[in-house]
């Protein structure tokens, strides 16, 4: 099973941005967290980031019939962005919202996600780990609510 894992802009900047929110380990960091998981999972993964929206949009468009199954951190895209949303809505592979802070408990912009609705569920609030309950889910979407 492929999976394909997203993340969005600043996302490059973990480690040193808002170390107090974000935690102190580097994008990298936690792409070795992931791939250590997947091992075990038996899952192949590709790992991005990009600070352009668009580019996200065609990373989404191009995972039909490629992954089975999409993680996504889409940064302040997740409060913004339409496109991402339909993106998402349009491909029909499944998909995964994760946030490493909880943004319900945050300012209230950052409480709407517009991706939310088209996404299988949302797991927010665990710091690096919501990227390995990700994963994790990603199995189970594909096990039990195809
Ligand atoms: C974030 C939460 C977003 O509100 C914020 O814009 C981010 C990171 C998170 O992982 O907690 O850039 O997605």
């Amino acid at each position: 099973m492929k999976v394909l894992i997203l993340n969005g802009p600043n996302l490059n900047l973990l480690g040193t941005r808002e170390p107090e929110v974000y935690g102190r380990l580097t994008l990298a960091d936690i792409e070795a967290q992931v791939r250590a998981r997947a091992e075990e999972l038996k899952l192949e993964v590709d790992f991005r980031q990009s600070n352009i929206e668009g580019e996200l949009v065609t990373w989404i468009q191009e995972a039909k019939g490629k992954y089975q199954a999409i993680i996504i951190n889409a940064a302040a895209y997740t409060h913004t962005s339409v496109a991402l949303r339909d993106a998402i809505s349009a491909v029909g592979v499944p998909t995964i919202e994760i946030h490493l802070s909880n943004i319900h408990a945050r300012e209230e912009f950052r409480h709407t996600s517009l991706i939310a609705p088209v996404c299988k569920g949302q797991i927010c609030g665990f710091g690096a780990k919501s990227y390995i309950l990700g994963l994790e889910a990603s199995v189970y979407v594909n096990l039990s609510l195809k």
